[in-house]
């Protein structure tokens, strides 16, 4: 029969359907596994995000955290399609992964935590995938193909990212992979079906983590100081609008202190749901996000933005001497300030006014991704305040003190640095003919 409708609504031939595949019983069971490594290595990139000192593993660390628990989200929702209650979705039960998972956790290094994570974890997470989706019923099962096809999609992105940072970081640890490649051969690889054989090397999970809590930077970063200097935030009216955007989209650039902030409020939040752990994923990536915009800009005018002061008082303060729970009360109070009339819509609106267009879209999407942060904060934060009163003492007590620990840095004299640097940009061409 010539040019027939393709049947099957165009998924896959009658052959390729007439054969039996995985079980509901089978299915469930894998995609409750890939469900516990999504959330184990989005929890191990979240504990490292302050030891790691390049920017932009930083960055990524940040994307792909986010995608692994929209990953786990998917997963966790189909399992609970499949008919089995009770799913037990947040109960491990397979000792030897959670084993492999506290050996990755003890990576000591930058090149250590993405040997890891990029060279041994994803690549076979990525192995048994593609292994389900060859023996899965592709009209039988098909809600649960579709849902593969995209996360596999990003975590090769996501491989494919490691592979070339490692490569420019003196490539993969060799030693760790292997002590790391045991831990998980003895669970039985991703899918856990493997045979569990081979000697265990000693375990570096004999005693509590120790986690980073002071953010690191790499020796690009000279001036790492615990507040933003002095003078310009003062007085917006003085400066043209070229030069507030200047300082907006520096803001933006040394917001990578949330990011560092949340990390450690996700990694520590006490008995947290996998929605609470979602959610603060997001808030996290799009604060790295802002932080790349700000990056964007300088480098778009060919401005060195590693030298200019990175505050990183907003998370080395409340990483190393508040609850998570205050933490994120800090940081909820100074985002809900700025939905106030002189805070993000203010800041568009300024950038706005000077009629270049990349800031302005910047603030834009800051601006609405404020908006966001404020719902995901108060959703988190009422399950952990009794009530709104307690929430918003604590979010001014944090404030309060976070605030001296900005001021008494701006009294320090090397706080005057913004009218240089902004004569540097303004005034550019004295070396030029
Ligand atoms: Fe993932
Ligand atoms: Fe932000
Ligand atoms: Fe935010």
């Amino acid at each position: 029969m010539m040019n027939a409708v393709p049947p099957l609504a165009g998924l896959c031939t009658y052959e390729q359907a007439g054969v039996a595949g995985r079980s509901v019983d089978e299915t469930v069971r894998l995609l409750r596994r890939l469900a516990r490594i999504e959330r184990r290595t989005l929890l191990a990139m979240a504990a490292h995000l302050n030891a790691v000192p390049e920017w932009e593993v930083k960055c990524a660390l940040s994307l792909h955290l986010w995608q692994d628990a929209e990953h786990c989200a998917a997963l966790r929702e189909r399992v609970a399609e499949m008919r089995k209650p009770p799913h037990y979705l947040d109960r491990p039960d397979d000792e030897a992964l959670e084993a492999f998972f506290e050996e990755l956790l003890r990576s000591g290094s930058t090149r250590e935590l993405l040997t890891g994570v990029y060279r041994v974890l994803k690549p076979r997470v990525i192995e048994a995938i593609r292994e389900h989706r060859a023996r899965a019923n592709p009209l039988a099962d098909q809600p649960t193909i579709r849902l593969l096809r995209s996360l596999v999609a990003e975590e090769e992105e996501q491989v494919e990212w490691g592979a070339a940072a490692l490569a420019a970081l003196a490539g993969p640890d060799d030693d760790w992979g292997r002590h790391l490649e045991a831990y998980l051969d003895a669970a039985g690889g991703a899918a856990g079906d493997g045979e569990r054989t081979g000697e265990l090397p000693p375990p570096r999970a004999v005693a509590p983590l120790e986690l980073v809590r002071v953010p690191r930077r790499d020796d690009r970063f000279t001036r790492l100081w615990d507040s933003r200097g002095r003078g310009f935030f003062d007085d917006d009216a003085e400066r043209s609008t070229a030069e507030v955007n200047w300082r907006l989209m520096y803001v933006r650039l040394t917001e990578m202190h949330v990011p560092e902030l949340l990390a450690l409020i996700l990694y520590e939040w006490p008995d947290a749901t996998f929605e609470q752990h979602r959610a603060l994923a997001r808030h996290l990536w799009d604060e790295a996000r802002h932080a790349m915009m700000g990056e964007v800009y300088f480098q778009a005018h060919d401005v060195d933005w590693c030298s200019v002061p990175h505050e990183l008082s907003f998370a080395s303060y409340p990483n190393t001497q508040l609850e998570p729970r205050e933490r994120y009360a800090l940081l909820y109070g100074v985002e809900h300030g700025a939905m106030r009339k002189d805070g993000k819509r203010a800041q568009h609106e300024a950038a706005q006014a000077s009629g270049d267009p990349l800031p302005t879209l910047f603030q834009d999407f800051d601006w609405a991704d404020e908006v966001l942060h404020v719902h995901i904060g108060r959703r988190v934060l009422t399950e952990a305040y009794a009530s709104t009163k307690e929430l918003d003492d604590a979010a001014a007590e944090t404030r309060a003190a976070y605030d001296r620990i900005v001021a008494s840095d701006r009294a320090l004299p090397r706080s005057d640095w913004w009218d240089e640097f902004y004569g540097g940009i303004a005034a550019p061409s004295s070396s030029s003919p």
